[in-house]
């Protein structure tokens, strides 16, 4: 709790070029939130240098991604709103929950696994030890709760481990963390191949489409989207490419798959994937202007993160200090 709200964290990666899943899977719900709670949002960036990056490329991602929460809608006045980065007790907490945290759990992640085989040249300790960085963004800010997507659950799991075995050894240090079950974030599949989820590393460009693509790559690639061959519009599993187009546009337009499938009657796919292509830039062009509008006002944005970090370090030490105090570290002079 934070000035009577329950706290909300939540976080992006900036590699990759991000891509409507993740705008109608996350971002565009977390912009419904920020009344109702004290929302965190942070770039991770320390996340990002688990696997090798480009300095210059993820400095300029990582700028976008926040320009991006801000055009999205989220105020950077009434959402917390860093670069992990910024903050050094989130490396600090993740040192300290490091030394709570058994081989074998980690071992036990899934992601673990799955980066270590794509990155087989590169598993290094920090990949190892991701999950528990991400405890130490959550438990920073006593966050009640997590608006993450299935693939994160198992790290939010841990999470809840680790704050646990420290409340039973220490007394109540951490607020348990729960994941955000909300209006569920629609899941975006790929435009080629519907059983795949929308990913911004896909290697097949007209999988996915990406935020700043413009209006005509936006419709060529709804146009060129895999459905099948029932020629007619219903939602249902045996038609997952036709399903998909309907879940972008009843999340676009805010309306239910029945309502999608009535307007849609005795259509063809021609006439579907022009109507989801046109929902779809509907929302995507004024979204790039605001992008645009806020790159050029580099004032505002480096007022934002300066007055948005301040905030988020104030609050991670106040966490900071009681966990080093309860682990038994000296007092810090004044
Ligand atoms: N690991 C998350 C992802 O890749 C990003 C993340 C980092 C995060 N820290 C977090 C998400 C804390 C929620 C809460 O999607």
């Amino acid at each position: 709790m934070l000035d009577g709200k329950k706290v909300l964290f939540s976080g992006m990666q900036a590699t990759g070029n991000l891509t409507l899943g993740n705008y109608l899977g996350a971002l565009k719900n977390w912009v419904s939130l920020s009344d109702e709670y004290e929302c965190f949002y942070s770039v991770v960036d320390m996340h990002s240098i688990t696997v090798r990056q480009d300095p210059a490329v993820l400095r300029k991602r990582a700028r976008t991604l926040y320009t991006l929460y801000v055009a999205a809608g989220l105020d950077p006045e009434k959402n917390c709103i860093y670069y992990q980065s910024h903050v050094s007790g989130h490396a600090e907490l993740a040192w300290i929950l490091n030394c709570f945290t058994y081989m074998g759990e980690l071992n036990r992640m899934t992601q673990f696994k799955d980066k270590a085989a794509k990155h087989a040249d590169n598993i290094n300790a920090g990949l190892f030890t991701y999950p528990v960085l991400m405890a130490a963004d959550i438990l920073l800010y006593q966050t009640d709760v997590v608006p993450v997507g299935i693939d994160q659950m198992q790290h939010l799991e841990i999470t809840r481990d680790i704050a646990e075995r420290m409340n039973n050894i220490y007394g109540d240090i951490f607020t348990i963390p729960e994941a955000y079950i909300g209006k569920a974030g629609a899941k975006i599949m790929s435009l080629q191949d519907p059983s795949k989820k929308m990913s911004k590393s896909d290697e097949n460009p007209n999988a996915s489409i990406y935020l700043m693509d413009d209006a005509d790559t936006v419709m060529r690639k709804f146009k060129r989207a895999v459905t099948d061959s029932e020629g007619q519009i219903l939602y249902r599993d045996e038609q997952p490419g036709v399903r998909n187009l309907l879940d972008i546009y009843c999340a676009v337009r805010g309306i239910s798959p029945d309502e999608a499938v009535k307007e849609f009657a005795g259509c063809g796919y021609g006439v579907l994937k022009e109507a989801v292509g046109e929902a779809v830039n509907a929302i995507l062009q004024p979204l790039q202007k605001r992008m645009a509008e806020l790159e050029a006002d580099k004032s505002y944005l480096d007022g934002a993160i300066r007055a948005n970090a301040e905030k988020a370090r104030y609050y991670a030490n106040k966490t900071l200090r009681k966990v080093q105090k309860k682990v038994g570290f000296p007092e810090r002079p004044r």
